[in-house]
């Protein structure tokens, strides 16, 4: 085995065991083209200090290049003993341009490269997952809009409760993801910042231009503490906290999904390519898909948790602890993204079965709260109001009627207040249509929301 980069001051060689337990090159070598991009950032720097020769840069750049491109072709694979990404480019480097490749390491560390490849890389899965959301939420949008006229119940401890559009609940929905975009947006701004230059801890000491690096990768800002930037991981606990809440609104949606599938409600059918049968019971269509959805979040959930406990009481500055951040972040990234890319097609694809959602609205009593404004919007006080009404709904219970069967004799029994416009009161059309505040569910209030939506999602993701 050859002498690792730090080997000097051994006398003994790295236990097999050790290497194994070490290394993270068999996961965070999905960095290395971040990594090759900072280090062509911090040989820029180099030069223009004057540590190296515009000759030297060329040649270090050329390698670097080469690397990347070896490593993406499968022509140079990672082995355990290379430690991690940041050793195994520079190793390979030094391979292919000789002992000028031991240059690139002047002034800086592998704790400020690191926290540089891990700014950059989730830098760029945050503008795909922005995008991903976008694609939801435009989902979202489009089956709204082609529901803003279906009824159907709106629960509250999952008994039915109001009739709502189908339109108003979907865009609950994108309320939820247009917040949880405007987080991921949140977390892209504050982590926006430059770490190289800080070296192990202290800084490095060769007069970098630190404005130099930031501005050819593309960061707003440089970081103002040389300890801080190489021992902050807020920005992995801010993304995956984002992810999280993001989650936790896929999984919401996902519930409501499994429940509306069920045969029990029967509110809407996915369509099979996004369902899966049983491996025994042959008449079973399961919502397998909005089932991980809502199961992935606790992964996700997990993670958080994960990063959370490596980084308390971690004294500053670095600490191989550290290295724990990859996993939870990776993990995350790449739940997050799988479920965003399966859930706007299952969405789409998905059939409403609009009279079962009807039907559902007439058998629930969701217009005995009319019922009651009913009353008091003749004077009564409301509590009195509420009481009459459900002394109305108990004789329906009790007699088998609904209260758009009941005639206008047994509504005057309950209260001489009610006149033949109870009828029309008590209709379920009407119960929307009155919610006219705004943020309510009257249909035109609907329409009226989703134009805005529509003309949100058309300026584009961010
Ligand atoms: N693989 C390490 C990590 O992910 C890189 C930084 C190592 N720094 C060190 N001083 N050993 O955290």
């Amino acid at each position: 085995m050859k002498a690792k980069l730090w080997s000097g001051r051994f006398t003994e060689a790295t236990h097999g065991l050790v290497d194994e337990f070490n290394a993270s090159v068999s996961f965070d070598g999905r960095l290395y083209r971040h990594d090759v991009a900072g280090s062509i950032a911090h040989a820029a720097m180099l030069a223009k200090a004057g540590v190296i020769t515009s000759a030297e840069y060329a040649r270090i750049t050329d390698g670097l290049r080469k690397v990347e491109k070896e490593i993406a072709s499968g022509a140079f694979v990672f082995t355990a003993g290379m430690e991690d990404v940041h050793m195994a480019v520079e190793a390979r480097l030094t391979e292919l341009i000789g002992p000028l490749g031991g240059k690139l390491h002047t002034g800086r560390s592998r704790n400020d490269q690191v926290a540089l490849d891990a700014r950059l890389y989730l830098k760029d899965e945050l503008y795909e997952i922005i995008t991903l959301v976008h694609g939801l939420k435009k989902t979202i949008a489009e089956t709204a809009a082609a529901n803003i006229e279906t009824i159907m119940p709106g629960y509250t401890h999952l008994q039915r409760a109001q009739p709502v559009s189908m339109g108003h609940h979907l865009l609950a929905y994108y309320e939820m993801f247009k917040r949880d975009t405007g987080r991921l947006l949140d977390c892209l701004e504050r982590m926006d910042e430059f770490p190289l230059g800080a070296g192990a801890l202290a800084g490095s000491p060769y007069g970098l231009d630190r404005g130099l690096g930031a501005r050819l990768l593309g960061f707003a800002r440089v970081t103002e503490n040389s300890m801080d930037a190489v021992s902050d991981r807020d920005f992995i606990v801010e993304f995956i906290s984002a992810a999280s809440i993001l989650m936790m609104h896929v999984s919401r949606l996902s519930e409501e999904l499994v429940l509306w599938s069920s045969q029990e409600f029967g509110f809407v059918e996915l369509s099979d390519a996004f369902s899966t049968g049983s491996s025994i019971m042959p008449q079973k269509k399961n919502p397998d898909v909005a089932e991980l959805g809502r199961g992935k979040t606790g992964r996700v959930y997990g993670n958080l948790i994960a990063i959370l406990t490596v980084m308390k009481a971690l004294p500053l500055a670095y600490n191989k602890d550290m290295q724990e951040d990859k996993e939870p972040l990776f993990d995350t990234i790449d739940t997050v993204k799988s479920v965003l890319r399966v859930f706007p097609p299952m969405l789409a694809s998905m059939k409403v079965n609009r009279a079962a959602m009807r039907a559902a609205c007439d058998a629930g009593f969701l217009n005995a709260t009319d019922a009651a404004d009913y009353l008091a919007g003749k004077g009564m006080p409301f509590r009195e109001a509420h009481r009459v009404a459900g002394e109305i709904v108990a004789y329906c219970i009790k007699n088998g009627k609904t209260l758009a069967v009941l005639g206008i004799g047994e509504w005057k029994g309950f209260s001489g207040l009610f006149k033949a416009d109870i009828k029309n009161a008590v209709a379920i059309e009407t119960s929307v249509a009155k919610r006219r505040i705004r943020g309510g569910t009257a249909i035109a209030n609907v329409k009226k929301r989703l134009r805005t939506v529509m003309t949100e999602l058309k300026k584009g993701a961010c």
